[in-house]
């Protein structure tokens, strides 16, 4: 029982940030993406009755304990859906440098999740398919539809998934990720997720989210980008504020994202299509219009600290191969 996929992350213009409940992975509040073409995940899962145990290799390196147990747990679930008692052999690739702190897990859950449940026969529709990705990252679930994506935030496993707002043509946006050195070994995603209620800010995060949502929603069917550059930005802000005042607190920015930071804020002043989102680590992830690709992408390689400069564009879904 065989089947191989590939999936693409994809950068978050609203922020999850946050679970109601954190095994199922059911978001604080909903949540909306574009899927990064160029940057790919491609997963091989094999079961098989001589298996005596899961495996998971990574870019040809055998993993252990906390990343084979993730992959292994996330498949207990495909197996439970299926039916299935039989051991796997998972082998995962990413096209994007190692190192450059794109999250992955994204893309390897969605990829994960489509050649796992083919391989058990599973015909799953999109939306189950997104449910069943967000049960091993929350944000994988955004990965599976093609293009512009938003997570329902649902009231249950099963409807807590991802749909498309817009296909990935709809909109020559480009997404310029702007790779800095980092000092720091960041705190994961998953751990950060559970400090979100320590925050006296939180409440009000989320509070605001459903409006920024609508808006970040509009703006993108609209074409408009100085409306969703607003929302975009201060989304980005909304998140860290939380980080930032939770118990622990996370600092993921380092001096190089504020200087990066600061002049995209005073490029869009100057009336360039540009706005800049950061995740769970210091890059920034600096959205633009397609044709002011070339001169952003130049004065951003001129900035201290910036080791290199990734282009994506709007990206498919989760595929066979
Ligand atoms: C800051 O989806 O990586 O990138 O569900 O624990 O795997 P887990 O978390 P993850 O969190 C993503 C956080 C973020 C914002 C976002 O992508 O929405």
């Amino acid at each position: 029982m065989f089947a191989a996929a590939s999936a693409h992350p994809n950068i978050a213009f609203i922020k999850y940030w946050g679970n109601r409940d954190s095994l199922l992975r059911l978001p604080l509040t909903g949540s909306l993406s574009m899927n990064l073409d160029g940057l790919e995940t491609r997963t091989r899962v094999w079961f098989d009755a001589d298996f005596s145990a899961d495996s998971f290799s990574l870019g040809g390196v055998e993993q252990g304990e906390e990343s084979l147990a993730r992959v292994s747990a996330f498949l207990d679930r495909a197996r439970e859906l299926a039916g299935c008692g039989l051991w796997a052999r998972v082998e995962s690739e990413n096209n994007f440098p190692t190192g450059a702190g794109i999250a992955s897990s994204a893309s390897a859950f969605a990829a994960l999740a489509l050649a796992a449940s083919a391989a058990l026969g599973l015909s799953l529709s999109e939306q189950q398919l997104s449910a069943l990705a967000r049960r091993g990252s929350g944000s994988a679930c955004r990965s599976v539809p093609d293009g512009f994506a938003e997570w329902l935030p649902g009231s249950a496993d099963a409807d807590s998934y991802a749909v498309q707002v817009a296909p990935p043509d709809y909109w020559d946006l480009v997404d310029l990720i702007v790779v800095l050195r980092s000092e720091h070994k960041a705190v994961g995603s998953t751990e950060g997720h559970a400090l979100a209620g320590t925050s006296p800010l939180n409440g009000l995060r989320v509070a605001g989210a459903p409006e920024r949502l609508i808006e970040c929603r509009q703006a993108l069917l609209a074409r408009d980008f100085a409306r969703l550059a607003r929302v975009v930005e201060a989304d980005s802000h909304w998140m860290h504020a939380v980080m930032r005042t939770s118990t622990p607190p996370l600092f993921y920015w380092t001096a190089g994202t504020e200087t990066v930071l600061w002049h995209v804020l005073d490029w869009r002043k100057r009336g360039r299509a540009v706005c800049a989102t950061v995740d769970a680590g210091p890059n920034v992830h600096v959205i633009t219009a397609g044709a002011e690709k070339t001169w952003v992408e130049a004065r951003l390689r001129e900035l201290p600290g910036v080791q290199q400069v990734l282009c994506a564009r709007p990206g498919p879904g989760a595929r066979l191969i």
